[in-house]
């Protein structure tokens, strides 16, 4: 299933994807999706214009608003429906979603100051024709450890087998394209779980896992025995990335 179907199915089944986005909290900067959006805030200015790369909902978008000049979401899946509503509820007119193909935006060149993804597409040359010079990419995505353990045992899932290092892979890529690395940090963290059944609830609403469905189950339960109940911990691995396109 590719990515798209996967997020076309979660339209269908849930009307969205639970992303993790809160309204207003405070930031803990240890936590790799807080200091993401501390990243971003420290960028955003009322005088730019962001784009968010694969945007989902739009819930986080949103929250951006009123933090920059023009705000505009990419969502080529059905998520973009959601998104939509997303715009006519938010406080301010200057929150816009289009449905496209981060492969192939319509932007005209060196027109953007900041793009950013938020677990979502990073095409490097793409981004790196619509920012201006000196613009910004901020990206989080995940990393080459995220679940480990887990996925040995069900002998699959996201960069299973790969020998490369998201981090590494990332600073080549977006060098490449004639960016300067800001920053590029690996972030390690464990989840808990309160039993098997909150984790098989979990993996079902993410890809971690192509086509995770009920053969899955013992394997999941396998992993389960080794934590007590309300313990059961999840290795996870978030890359943080912030570049700049070079002058
Ligand atoms: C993990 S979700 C994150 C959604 C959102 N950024 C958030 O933080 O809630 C990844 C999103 O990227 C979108 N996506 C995947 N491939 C894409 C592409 N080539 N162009 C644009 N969006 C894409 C998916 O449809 C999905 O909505």
């Amino acid at each position: 299933m590719s990515e798209l179907e996967f997020y076309n199915k979660q339209f269908e089944k849930y009307g969205r994807y639970d992303h993790g986005t809160q309204e207003s909290k405070k930031l803990d900067l240890s936590n790799p999706e807080d200091y993401f959006e501390n990243l971003i805030h420290s960028i955003s200015s009322k005088e730019k214009t962001l784009v968010d790369l694969g945007c989902g909902d739009g819930l986080f978008t949103s929250t951006l608003a009123s933090l920059n000049k023009r705000v505009i979401g990419v969502e080529p899946s059905n998520l973009i429906n959601v998104a939509y509503e997303t715009a006519k509820n938010c406080a301010t007119e200057n929150l816009t979603f289009v449905r496209e193909n981060a492969v192939d935006l319509g932007f005209d060149d060196s027109t953007i100051d900041i793009v950013i993804s938020r677990r979502g597409p990073n095409p490097a040359d793409e981004i790196a024709r619509i920012l201006s010079s000196g613009g910004m990419f901020a990206f989080i995505t995940i990393g080459e450890q995220d679940c480990r353990e887990l996925k040995k045992l069900v002998g699959r899932g996201q960069h299973f087998g790969d020998s490369s290092r998201v981090k590494e892979e990332l600073v080549n890529l977006f060098q490449g394209q004639g960016f300067e690395i800001i920053e590029c940090q690996d972030f390690c963290y464990s989840e808990k779980y309160e039993s098997e059944s909150s984790l098989i609830e979990f993996l079902h609403q993410v890809p971690i896992f192509d086509g995770f469905d009920r053969d899955d189950y013992s394997e999941v339960s396998k992993y389960c025995t080794g934590f007590e109940r309300n313990e059961i911990q999840l290795n996870r691995h978030r890359v943080v990335l912030l570049a700049k396109l070079s002058s």
